[in-house]
């Protein structure tokens, strides 16, 4: 990115991220024209529903889950069909069954970290009605994903981000994997400039070194382990995370008091005041002395209550 800070920013950037679309075809073995880059995996969602909703377009995804996706299905008009989890966090049924257009699954899914299996999505792919659209944000975090059908299925597309295991949030970079055609029709809704040339830059370093990735995808994976078994001996039902958080709960127990207390001490965890989680943490995997803080923050806390 230094290199690339020069006077050559004078110029416009690629608007089609071939370099990064290029290396991005290697690394995870798809074709390139079954790739392209957004300005974060926001923006390919946005122009997903800005390519495929019209006003009461039905779009499912089961709930609780990325809150975007509401929001932005709103915005083009169109109708969310929110089917909730069970308890476990496992697919539900009636999703397959909503009709919708679009299918969003986020997988491992926000807040829960939990991963649906995946005979589960190409049941689900071959299921759906419209589009299945599987989004990875989290998914180096675990140990399965959803690239294996896109080869198989011309309605399935998956999403990812650099946000999270690349640890590159602030520059805005994002991939989506699909059918061509598919693709096509977001590229006729996307700025002709979506990425700028230090993100585009920025994305193929990341690419060429995966190691450093993937050094901190195992740190945070066993640190992870310490988490959710420190939370477990402290009575917490942790359930089973494939992401970089895990979310905790105490069954029926209003955990808003906790977090407020947790933040006078300089702890942010997750609280979502809303039915389905009101009694859970969303608490992100930090470094393993953050963690300890942590949990000796909550026995202080329950010695206290
Ligand atoms: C499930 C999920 N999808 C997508 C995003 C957006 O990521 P990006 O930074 O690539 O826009 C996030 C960010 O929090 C996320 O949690």
């Amino acid at each position: 990115m230094a290199e690339a800070a020069s006077e050559g920013v004078r110029l416009y950037p690629d608007p089609e991220s071939r370099a990064l679309r290029e290396r991005a075809a290697r690394v995870y073995g798809v074709p390139l024209d079954h790739i392209l880059a957004g300005n974060g995996s926001d923006e390919l969602l946005a122009l997903l529903l800005r390519a495929t909703v019209d006003p009461g377009t039905r779009v499912a995804f089961p709930v609780p889950t990325y809150s975007l996706y509401e929001t932005m299905v709103a915005a083009q008009g169109g109708e969310c069909v929110c089917v909730p989890f069970p308890d476990d966090f496992s697919l539900p049924s009636g999703l397959a069954r909503a009709e919708a257009r679009v299918t969003f699954l986020c997988n491992p899914n926000s807040p829960s970290g939990t991963l649906v299996p995946l005979d589960q999505i190409e049941a689900l792919a071959r299921a759906v009605a419209g589009l299945l659209v599987v989004d990875e944000a989290y998914v180096d975090f675990a140990d399965a994903n959803a690239l294996p059908l896109l080869s198989r299925f011309d309605n399935v597309m998956v999403i990812r981000t650099f946000s999270k295991s690349f640890s590159l949030a602030g520059l805005r970079v994002g991939l989506a994997f699909g059918p061509p055609p598919l693709l096509a029709g977001l590229r006729t809704v996307k700025d002709s400039y979506n990425l700028n040339r230090l993100s585009q830059v920025a994305g193929v370093a990341a690419l060429e070194d995966l190691d450093t990735m993937h050094a901190n995808v195992a740190r945070i994976r066993a640190t992870r382990a310490v988490l959710a078994a420190g939370l477990e001996r402290l009575g917490f039902r942790v359930l089973p995370s494939q992401a970089n958080f895990v979310l905790a709960r105490r069954r029926g127990v209003d955990l808003g008091p906790l977090a407020r207390a947790l933040a006078t001490r300089g702890i942010l965890v997750r609280h979502f005041a809303t039915p389905a989680l009101f009694d859970a943490l969303r608490i992100t995997v930090g470094t393993d002395a953050e963690i300890a803080t942590l949990l000796e923050a909550l026995r202080d806390e329950q010695r206290a209550r």
